[in-house]
């Protein structure tokens, strides 16, 4: 059993805690936790939390999640949006909604949401001139929401709803840190912008409930998300998803399947343009594999350096930067006594950024993730997608969609920086992305 370290982060100020340094560069804060120990207190506002920094502390709070349930100041603005879907439910009801919502991920069903993903990307890239420049992250989110709204939704779903849906994902995300760090009496002042994020929600609950209501009365079975969750209500037993709790997954699909591909692709995106012998190397794989066309999912086991840039990208840039769990007994962690409902922070950079666990952290280095290589990692060195029961259902819907839309790319384009980038994170923002990249994307030439 390793003995571990604790401390406690230098610089809280009165009433806003560590605010200020997550709010300027949250990478560079949360990378330097493991400094102060293994276990480090921090202020989220005026609460204490604590953000465990060793890999095999975070993993057993992940692993261990009847003990650090979901909760704290995430999860509680969280349910806010989503209710009580898989994502956001307590330990006592998870195993039961997990367990439902399973059939939903089968591999054999994400081989039929592939062809979503597969003709969204290509309609894109065939929608480009020869050299195109885009704002990377708006670009590629539309893309993500358009595939995961039609894998929901197979049957045609109006424009106007994507945007519908577009609008008041923005708004309820844009503000969704900054609720989380404000006392709930402050949360409750009819503001403008408490205002504006209830609104956000009531909206996207009531465009929600309609999609769903409008399912339903046409008749499910198209073979898409929703049938399968729908398909749960005609099992025996009679323990099937509810109406309600159906539409809880439809929004937490929605955010968790969106942001995270789309800040995915982007960070992947920029580490190509500045690695260029990288991005030589995924062309080499797209030319090899697809001969110019674009990307079908058949295609993604042979495309192994590609999922690598994936995987390599989420290490560097978890989507998922900070999130929330709250112990539901009293507890030990790094040989600290926790008591009930203590805040405990998750954020992957803590370890995904730590040379104890990784050779050059910072370096760029997609062959880390070669199957030799990998195996040499500490275990919980890597927890961009979570552990244990929680760990994410849509790990393998997001890289597939990842490795479709790089190789498309690749295939097709090169990507270049050009001026006017800030890569600076979005602060506060619920998912962890860049504040603006343009990036050229160059029509290859014949080969
Ligand atoms: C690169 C893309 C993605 C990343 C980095 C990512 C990351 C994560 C992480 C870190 C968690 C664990 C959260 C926690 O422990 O509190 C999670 C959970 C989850 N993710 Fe993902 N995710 C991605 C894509 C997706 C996609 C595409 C979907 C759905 C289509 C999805 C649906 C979910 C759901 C439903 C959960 C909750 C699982 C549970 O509690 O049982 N994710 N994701």
């Amino acid at each position: 059993m390793s003995t571990f370290t604790t401390g406690t982060a230098p610089g809280a100020l009165p009433g806003l805690g560590h605010m200020w340094p997550l709010l300027r560069d949250p990478t560079a804060f949360l990378a330097s936790l493991p400094a102060h120990g293994d276990l480090v207190e921090i202020r989220l506002g005026r609460e204490r939390a604590y953000v465990p920094c060793h890999p095999e502390l975070l993993r057993h709070v992940l692993t261990d999640d009847r003990t650090f349930d979901k909760g704290g100041a995430y999860y509680d603005r969280a349910r806010a949006m989503a209710g009580n879907g898989v994502a956001t439910c307590p330990h006592r009801d998870h195993r039961r909604q997990r367990r439902l919502m399973q059939p939903a991920f089968h591999h054999d069903q994400l081989k039929a949401y592939a062809a979503v993903m597969e003709h969204e990307t290509a309609a894109l890239a065939a929608s480009w001139g020869d050299s195109e420049v885009v704002d990377a992250y708006p670009v590629l989110y539309a893309l993500a929401l358009r595939t995961v709204t039609r894998t929901l939704f197979a049957a045609h779903v109006d424009e106007a709803v994507v945007e519908e849906i577009r609008q008041s994902f923005e708004t309820a995300f844009s503000g969704f840190f900054r609720q989380m760090f404000m006392p709930p009496a402050v949360r409750r002042l009819p503001l403008p912008s408490n205002v504006r994020h209830r609104r956000a929600l009531r909206h996207l609950h009531g465009t929600v409930e309609g999609i769903v209501t409008a399912y339903r009365r046409d008749g499910a079975g198209r073979g898409d998300l929703l049938s399968v969750l729908f398909s749960s209500q005609d099992t025996e037993g009679g323990d099937g998803l509810t109406d309600a709790e159906i539409q809880d997954q439809v929004v937490t699909v929605l955010a968790a399947g969106t942001e995270t591909v789309a800040a995915t692709l982007t960070w992947a995106l920029q580490l190509l343009s500045e690695h260029p012998e990288q991005q030589r190397r995924l062309q080499a794989e797209a030319d090899a594999v697809l001969g110019g066309r674009p990307a079908r999912w058949d295609d993604i086991a042979r495309l192994p350096f590609a999922a690598r840039v994936v995987n390599e990208t989420v290490r560097l840039h978890p989507p998922g930067w900070l999130f929330t769990r709250v112990t539901s007994a009293e507890t030990e962690l790094a040989g600290r006594r926790l008591p009930p409902d203590t805040t405990v922070v998750i954020a992957p950079t803590t370890v995904h950024r730590r040379t104890g666990a990784y050779a050059r952290p910072l370096e760029f280095d997609p062959d880390r993730w070669l199957a030799d290589r990998a195996a040499a990692l500490p275990r919980g060195a890597f927890l961009g997608f979570g552990a244990g029961a929680r760990k994410c259902i849509g790990d393998d819907f997001g890289v597939a969609e990842c490795v479709l839309v790089l190789a498309t790319i690749a295939a097709g384009r090169t990507v270049h920086s050009v001026p006017g980038a800030d890569t600076r994170p979005v602060p506060l923002a619920a998912f962890h992305r860049p504040r603006r990249l343009p990036l050229r994307l160059d029509r290859r030439g014949p080969r």
